[in-house]
């Protein structure tokens, strides 16, 4: 939403937008309303090598810290880190293996830990009541009953989940399973994770997070775009196929993922699983919160030659997304190899899930009239963390439609506790795009579109569901449902 249409929904016509910007002012008391979107820093070269987070087992401790790191060359500064520097560590575990996490809050405020796409039980879970203290630790142990697929680990404490998340605390957590293993995809040195972010950077290097009145509205967007913390990054690779794991761990920013040689790209995997077969795309939009597994085949590139991952322009998620083209990564090809690796023709099938028997529609809106936070809802309600909004039965198999017709931002829409397949979009971009037709767990509701989704819920107790904007969701649009 900009400045404009905010002034607009909050009632003033376009006529009386002069006199309305001073009663705004006024009826805000000097709140600073900033500036919604700034354009992306993406000149100049591509100096710093990737940085690769390490890879951790299931079995392992996780701490949560204040660190120092570099996110700007030469320029000290203090993050969040789950490590020794910005983010987490990947976990790579086994289906059907137990997770034993030894969880320490080594920082100054509360925090807790959600895992993000795992479907685990609601004790396990990170629910926003739950918080783990400074100095507390907490053991998470829960089985991992899900097929192979990207799934996250991040903070989820409300009113500071976008914070804590924007300074550094994010993590892969990679599901594998036998069935992948037999699919031979690139491996090692040859699967990447890409985490990529976008951070607001003081000239000292720190981050800041500050989020202004039309930062709430539009959500939090920096003009630094960094991957796996890394600003400015370039990975080396070899002339063939390479597996990229791919987060959008930002705030609020949706990138439409394309190669400058306007290449095509091979999606094989959605958030939570494989997909039934490899979709060969040239773009692919991807919000906050969603996973993708693709492939990129650099085999008919000469050594020196180089291609960046970038984001392209669009216009489908409302005035405050989309304004900038940008480069994210630079690929430079530096090594001759032959590759064994074929396109297989058909991947993991994706049972299709049926026999619902109800539908809840919630309705999402912009309310501009609430100064005081709460302006995101869902059905008319704000977050409230005492109040269950949806009771849901242990074992049910439901249709949630996710209705953004009046709406004119985009929300990407997160269900804990279950993984679902997107039944059908309409209006608005009336599709359902190739990194939708598998597992997921998060689904992007563009302005005017009503999206589907269908899922059985098989985890009992108290979960959240909330929008994945992540200034949204600390706005409060956000809801509980219990299965019982
Ligand atoms: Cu990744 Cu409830 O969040
Ligand atoms: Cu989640
Ligand atoms: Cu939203």
């Amino acid at each position: 939403m900009n400045r404009n249409e905010f002034l607009k929904n909050f009632g003033f016509g376009t006529v009386a937008l002069i006199a309305g910007e001073s009663l705004l002012s006024s009826c805000m008391g000097g709140m600073d309303m900033g500036e919604s979107v700034a354009p992306i820093v993406s000149d100049g070269e591509f100096i710093n090598a990737l940085r690769i987070p390490e890879t951790i087992s299931g079995t392992s401790t996780l701490i949560a810290q204040s660190v120092q790191d570099e996110l700007l060359t030469g320029k000290r500064v203090g993050v969040q880190s789950y490590r020794n520097g910005i983010l987490g560590p990947t976990f790579r575990v086994q289906k059907g293996s137990i997770v034993n996490i030894a969880f320490q809050n080594k920082m100054a405020e509360h925090s807790n830990v959600h895992w993000h796409g795992l479907v685990v039980p609601a004790n396990m879970d990170g629910h926003p009541e739950r918080m783990i203290m400074p100095n507390e630790s907490f053991n998470f142990q829960f089985p991992i009953n899900q097929q192979a697929g990207i799934s996250w680990y991040h903070p989820h404490i409300h009113k500071l989940t976008g914070k804590q998340v924007m300074q550094g605390l994010a993590g892969l957590f990679i599901v594998e399973s036998p069935e992948e293993k037999a699919l031979n995809l690139p491996s090692g040195n040859y699967e990447i994770p890409l985490i990529i972010q976008d951070k607001r950077l003081n000239t000292d290097g720190s981050i800041k997070y500050n989020p202004t009145m039309m930062e709430v509205m539009s959500g939090y967007m920096g003009e630094t775009v960094l991957v796996n913390g890394t600003t400015k990054p370039y990975l080396n690779v070899a002339t063939r196929f390479y597996r990229f794991r791919v987060l959008n761990g930002s705030s609020a920013r949706i990138y439409n993922l394309a190669m400058s040689n306007k290449t095509d790209f091979y999606v094989i995997g959605s958030d939570g699983g494989i997909l039934p077969q490899p979709e060969k795309v040239k773009n692919l939009m991807l919000s906050s919160g969603e996973r993708t597994d693709i492939l990129i085949d650099f085999s008919t590139m000469k050594i020196g030659e180089q291609v960046y991952l970038t984001s392209e322009t669009f216009s489908t998620m409302g005035t405050s997304q989309g304004a900038d083209s940008f480069k994210i990564i630079d690929f430079i090809v530096k090594n001759q190899e032959s590759d064994t690796f074929k396109m297989p023709t058909s991947l993991i099938p994706v049972a299709k899930i049926t026999g619902s028997t109800k539908t809840r529609t919630f309705a999402l809106t912009g309310d501009m009239m609430n100064m005081n936070g709460g302006m995101h809802k869902i059905n008319g309600k704000v977050y409230d963390g005492n109040r269950i909004d949806e009771t849901v039965s242990l074992g049910a198999t439901e249709t949630w439609e996710f209705d953004n017709s009046t709406g004119d931002e985009a929300h990407p829409m997160h269900i804990h506790g279950v993984e679902f397949q997107v039944v059908s979009r309409s209006g608005g971009r009336n599709v359902i795009f190739p990194q939708e037709k598998g597992w997921k767990d998060t689904v992007l509701v563009a302005p005017k579109e009503k999206v589907q989704v269908i899922m059985k819920f098989r985890q009992q107790g108290k979960f959240v569901f909330h929008c994945h904007n992540l200034e949204h969701g600390d706005d409060g649009m956000m809801l509980n449902f219990e299965v019982k």
